[in-house]
């Protein structure tokens, strides 16, 4: 395998995108011709591809994304890195939603899946476009919803929520330790003026929050926070976990497997979080599928990306990397 690369051809595409640890994600989710591959966060494909590559035309991909900007992009690159001579012949399936859905929208499908992977949080067109919201690197509207149709923006929440539920979110999801101070400063500014875009709200944490800490600029983990509650990101987690969880016992405790699960006998299951607020409930999950003889590791502990991964994809720095296996109901897992 060509590395780095993220598309088919061995090349960055012509956003840069590369996929974070992408030989690991394909040598460990281990794709067989003709199998059945569900990407739970397509993003732009990145993996989605190099996995396509492996299944050929036999093979069937399912791309779930809430963005369909990003959904759209991915399911062109897809198809042509499984059917290379006829892109249209492709078994391209892209589903937007949450992908805590997923089991029901797979099953519309008919489909059971060989191997699954949650890349968590958001890809490189969401953080990098200006008028998503999404960083205080640009200036623009504060949103952050990775789903347009999702009903609440960021603005919303920070001129609306009272202080103290404010400052929750920003110690929950931020691990910040100036929360109250920062809920303080931005309901007493909201009462002179709403916030409304990124320059402003980060101005406003930067005037009261203890920094420059090191590197990390003092609006980083405020940003995080918003992000994270807007799009309610750790409980989309959790409920992928449950349906997964669920999946898995269906399939240690039947002796054929359930003909109607969204996950096969067998499969291979993947998540790569970001950060220790993701990767507490992965490993929490894990642990109990292992623990409850529905699966079994394939990963001891996580799998982080290497030094030269790092340089190429600063991402790469905070990717864990888990994966386990569904147990066969008839114990030959
Ligand atoms: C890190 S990117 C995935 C990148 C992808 N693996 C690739 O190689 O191109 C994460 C993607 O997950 C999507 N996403 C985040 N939360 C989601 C959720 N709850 N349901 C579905 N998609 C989600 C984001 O919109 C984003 O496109």
């Amino acid at each position: 395998m060509v590395y780095p690369f993220s598309m088919p051809d061995g090349k960055p595409d012509e956003l840069g995108h590369i996929p974070v640890l992408p030989d690991e994600v394909v040598e460990l989710l281990d794709p067989q011709l003709g199998e059945v591959f569900v990407d739970c966060t397509a993003g732009l494909g990145g993996h989605a591809a190099l996995i396509a590559q492996k299944l050929g035309p036999t093979g069937t991909v399912v791309l779930n994304d809430l963005d369909q900007r990003n959904l759209d992009r991915a399911k062109v690159n897809v198809a042509k890195a499984l059917c290379p001579d006829d892109p249209e012949a492709a078994k391209v399936h892209a589903i937007r939603g949450n992908f805590a859905e997923l089991p029901i929208r797979v099953r519309e499908l008919g489909l059971s899946a060989d191997m699954i992977l949650a890349d968590l949080g958001f890809a490189s067109t969401q953080i990098d476009d200006p008028g998503r919201g999404l960083s205080f690197r640009f200036s623009g509207p504060l949103d952050m919803r990775l789903d347009q149709l999702m009903p609440m923006t960021a603005a919303e929440l920070v001129n609306t929520l009272p202080e103290r539920d404010l400052a929750e979110i920003i110690w929950r999801y931020g691990e910040e330790k100036s929360a109250r101070r920062i809920a303080s400063k931005l309901v007493a500014a909201r009462e002179v003026e709403p916030i409304t875009t990124t320059d402003r709200l980060a101005e406003l944490v930067r005037s009261v929050s203890r920094g420059p800490r090191g590197s990390i600029n003092p609006a980083t983990k405020t940003f995080q926070a918003l992000r994270i509650a807007v799009n309610d990101e750790i409980g989309s987690l959790e409920a992928l976990l449950r349906v997964m969880g669920i999946a898995l016992r269906k399939q240690s405790q039947t002796g054929t497997g359930e003909e109607s699960s969204w996950i096969g006998q067998g499969a291979r299951v993947a998540v790569i979080a970001f950060h220790s607020l993701e990767d507490r409930p992965v490993k929490r999950a894990f642990g109990e599928w292992v623990k409850s003889g529905w699966a079994k590791p394939i990963t001891k502990g996580v799998v982080v990306g290497t030094d030269a991964q790092i340089a190429l994809n600063p991402r790469a720095r905070s990717a864990k990397l888990r994966v386990c296996r569904s147990v066969r109901g008839d114990a030959s897992g």
